[in-house]
């Protein structure tokens, strides 16, 4: 059996084949939509992965992901009716609801 480090440095087995493992799906709902992603994905790395590159309002335009390490806010969305949740630091999980926001 072979081993290989993933980006966090994780050892992973690649087994006889070669192929690393691939984490679990998991399912949110955004807007209404089912939208895919994997076991540790943060949600807006859900939402880049589904082709959304926006989705809060502001007054100068539609934000996304800006800086990806918790401090501009240009993400934030709303995760089971608890607003102001940043998307680049939350870990998608399995059922969330994701409601967009619009701040001024
Ligand atoms: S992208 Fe800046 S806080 Fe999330």
């Amino acid at each position: 059996m072979s081993a290989a480090r993933n980006a966090r440095g994780s050892i992973r087995s690649t087994g006889a084949t070669g192929l690393t493992a691939v984490p679990a799906a998991v399912e949110i709902l955004v807007e209404g939509e089912t939208v895919t992603g994997r076991a540790g994905q943060t949600i807006a790395g859900v939402l880049l992965g589904s082709g959304r590159v926006a989705w809060r309002g502001a007054q100068h335009g539609e934000r996304g992901v800006f800086c990806g390490i918790g401090v501009c806010h240009d993400c934030l969305v709303t995760v089971n009716d608890v607003e102001g949740v940043r998307a680049c630091q939350r870990e998608a999980v399995d059922g969330d609801r994701v409601e967009r926001e619009v701040r001024e």
